[in-house]
Parts: C-alpha cells; sequence; structure tokens
C-alpha cells in the first residue's frame, strides 16, 4: 500500500512545477539583465559606432544578449563569460559598468580606439584570466585595484597604447600570470621588485617606454621566464 496515491503526487508536481520553474527562471534573466545592462553601458560609450555600424544594430534587446556578436555565454541564456569586439574599428571609452559582467573570463578589445583611462571598478571581474587592451588609445595610469583583484589573470595585453605612470607594486599579487606585454607606452619609474612574485610568468615585453633605474636582481629568480624585452628604456645597469 502506499502512502500517498501517484494522483497526489502528480497533483503536488504540478503544483510546484511552476513555481520552481519560475524561480529558477528569473533568477537567471535577472542575472542577465545584469550583463545585458552593462553591454548596453558600453554600447552608448562607443561614440563612433553609428547605428549601421554591425555592433549598432545587433546589439539590441530583441534578443538575448548571448546572441549578439562579440558575446559568448557559459551556455545557452546564462551568464556572459567572454566578450571580444577586436578590431571592429570602435572609438569610445570604457565604462566602470562593465565591472559588473562578473563572470567574465576572457575580455578583448584589441586594435580600435578606445582612449581615456581604464576604470578601477573593472577589477570587480575577480574570473577574468584574459585581458587584450593592446593597440588603442588608452591613457593614464595603471590601475592598481585590477592587480589587487584580478588574481586569476593569466594573460594581460596592454601594449601600444599611452599608458603613463609606474607600475604597481601589486603586480606582485598576479601569481598566475604567464604572459605580460606593456610594450610601446610611456610608463616610466623602476620595474618593481614585486614582479618578481609572478613566479608563473613566462614572457614578458615591456620594450619602447620610459622606464629607468636599475632592473630589480629578483628578476633572475624567476625560473618559468624565457623572454624578457627591455629594449628603448633608460635602463641603466
Ligand atoms: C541564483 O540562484 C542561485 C541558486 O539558487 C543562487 O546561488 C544565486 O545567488 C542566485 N543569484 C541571484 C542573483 O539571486
Ligand atoms: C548578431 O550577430 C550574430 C553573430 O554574427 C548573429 O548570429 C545574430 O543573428 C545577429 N543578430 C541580429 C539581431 O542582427
Ligand atoms: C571610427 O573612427 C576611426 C578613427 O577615426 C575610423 O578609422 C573608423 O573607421 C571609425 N569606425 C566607424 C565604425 O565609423
Ligand atoms: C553596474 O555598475 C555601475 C558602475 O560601477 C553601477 O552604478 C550600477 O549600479 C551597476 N548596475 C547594475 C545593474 O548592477
Ligand atoms: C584578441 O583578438 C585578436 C584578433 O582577433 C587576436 O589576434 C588576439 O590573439 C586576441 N587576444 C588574445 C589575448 O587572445
Ligand atoms: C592596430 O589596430 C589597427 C586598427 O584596427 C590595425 O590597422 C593595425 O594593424 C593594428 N596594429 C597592430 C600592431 O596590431
Ligand atoms: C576588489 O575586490 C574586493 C573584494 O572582493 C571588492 O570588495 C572590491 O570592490 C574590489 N575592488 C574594485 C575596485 O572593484
Ligand atoms: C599618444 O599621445 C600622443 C600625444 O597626445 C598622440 O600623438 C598619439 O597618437 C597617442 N598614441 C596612441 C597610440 O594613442
Ligand atoms: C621602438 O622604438 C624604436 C626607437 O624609437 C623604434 O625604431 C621602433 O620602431 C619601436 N618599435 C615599435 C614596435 O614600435
Ligand atoms: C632571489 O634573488 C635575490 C637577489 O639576487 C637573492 O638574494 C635571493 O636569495 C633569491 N631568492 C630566491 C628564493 O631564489
Amino acid at each position: 500500500m502506499e502512502r500517498y496515491s501517484p494522483i497526489l503526487q502528480l497533483i503536488a508536481l504540478l503544483i510546484l512545477l511552476p513555481y520552481l520553474l519560475s524561480h529558477n527562471l528569473a533568477n537567471t534573466t535577472t542575472d542577465l539583465k545584469t550583463d545585458e545592462s552593462s553591454l548596453l553601458a558600453f554600447k552608448s560609450h562607443i561614440t563612433n559606432d553609428s547605428s549601421q555600424t554591425t555592433l549598432g544594430k545587433n546589439w539590441t534587446t530583441k534578443t538575448s544578449v548571448c546572441n549578439w556578436v562579440g558575446v559568448t555565454c557559459q551556455s545557452r541564456d546564462s551568464r556572459v563569460i567572454a566578450l571580444d569586439i577586436s578590431n571592429m574599428g570602435l572609438e569610445g571609452t570604457i565604462p566602470p559598468h562593465i565591472g559588473n559582467l562578473s563572470f567574465l573570463v576572457s575580455l578583448n578589445i584589441t586594435g580600435n580606439y578606445f582612449h581615456g583611462d581604464l576604470p578601477e571598478k573593472l577589477g570587480k571581474m575577480h574570473r577574468l584570466r584574459i585581458v587584450d587592451f593592446s593597440n588603442n588609445s588608452f591613457s593614464g595610469e595603471l590601475p592598481r585595484t585590477w592587480f589587487r583583484n584580478m588574481t586569476d589573470l593569466e594573460e594581460l595585453y596592454l601594449y601600444r597604447n599611452n599608458f603613463s605612470g609606474t607600475i604597481p607594486q601589486e603586480i606582485g599579487h598576479l601569481s598566475n600570470l604567464r604572459y605580460l606585454d606593456m610594450g610601446e607606452n610611456k610608463l616610466s619609474g623602476r620595474i618593481p621588485s614585486t614582479l618578481s612574485q609572478c613566479s608563473q610568468l613566462q614572457y614578458a615585453e615591456m620594450s619602447n617606454n620610459s622606464f629607468s633605474e636599475t632592473l630589480p636582481r629578483e628578476i633572475g629568480n624567476m625560473t618559468q621566464l624565457q623572454a624578457f624585452f627591455m629594449q628603448n628604456n633608460d635602463i641603466t645597469e
């Protein structure tokens, strides 16, 4: 003898099912709405992508962000994990809203005409492993919170911009960093000795900047390092 008849079980399930489904959907939808509003804020900061261009026409609320050009989601209608808008001829600035893409793992905007400072708020993206902001017109100092917060970072490409100031000591927090390219900027000061704490670093490109003084001796300790480029700086022996 069963305690509850199958029909009662079925009724209970039918009553509960819509609740369970809507609860889950609402949750996912809310999270994806955050990603959508972050990307729409980004779009509104692109100044020369008038609506006739690919991105202007494509990034609309008519479809899920997961269908937008350059956007990759974890799976269908789940969070945004990658953004690649490289070489699209885009001009504009990066708003702090991008920092709300909290599931982002890879961000590639190389080969555009973005300018201005890099917002500290991007340091909220703890999951970032690949960042490529190379070959744009960014300026200002390297944001300290990025180095403090993006501890999963493996590849950081900032070459061919107009960054100035020094490399923050906090770079030593990037214990997973393997590739670092800061070449062709206006960076200056001493290369921090904390760089040697990036124990996984294999490749460092620092050429064509204004780095000065001596190289920290600790760099000789970096067992994974295969290439370290320092041409066209003011380093003394
Ligand atoms: C969505 O649901 C999951 C699982 O119940 C929960 O861990 C997560 O915090 C929820 N997210 C939001 C933004 O409510
Ligand atoms: C946006 O671009 C993607 C990828 O090219 C394409 O699959 C999609 O259909 C486009 N959506 C719209 C609304 O144009
Ligand atoms: C944006 O501006 C740059 C530089 O002026 C130009 O080369 C590029 O073609 C423009 N892009 C668009 C989509 O108009
Ligand atoms: C996203 O970030 C911006 C600026 O950092 C903040 O003002 C805004 O409230 C955030 N939006 C959402 C939907 O979380
Ligand atoms: C970014 O995109 C460009 C162009 O598609 C590509 O050549 C480059 O390797 C990408 N950067 C990273 C770090 O994957
Ligand atoms: C830099 O970006 C411009 C514009 O997209 C492109 O024409 C050029 O080939 C890029 N240069 C390098 C070194 O990637
Ligand atoms: C850096 O991470 C901390 C700890 O998770 C967080 O509270 C803080 O807001 C982050 N900083 C920025 C600028 O996003
Ligand atoms: C850097 O700044 C100088 C002077 O303001 C400007 O002429 C140059 O085009 C800029 N370079 C890049 C890559 O934005
Ligand atoms: C680096 O600077 C040197 C000397 O000013 C210049 O000849 C060279 O073209 C630069 N390299 C790059 C990749 O811009
Ligand atoms: C790292 O290099 C410094 C300076 O050359 C040296 O004094 C120190 O013993 C080295 N440390 C390790 C862990 O190899």
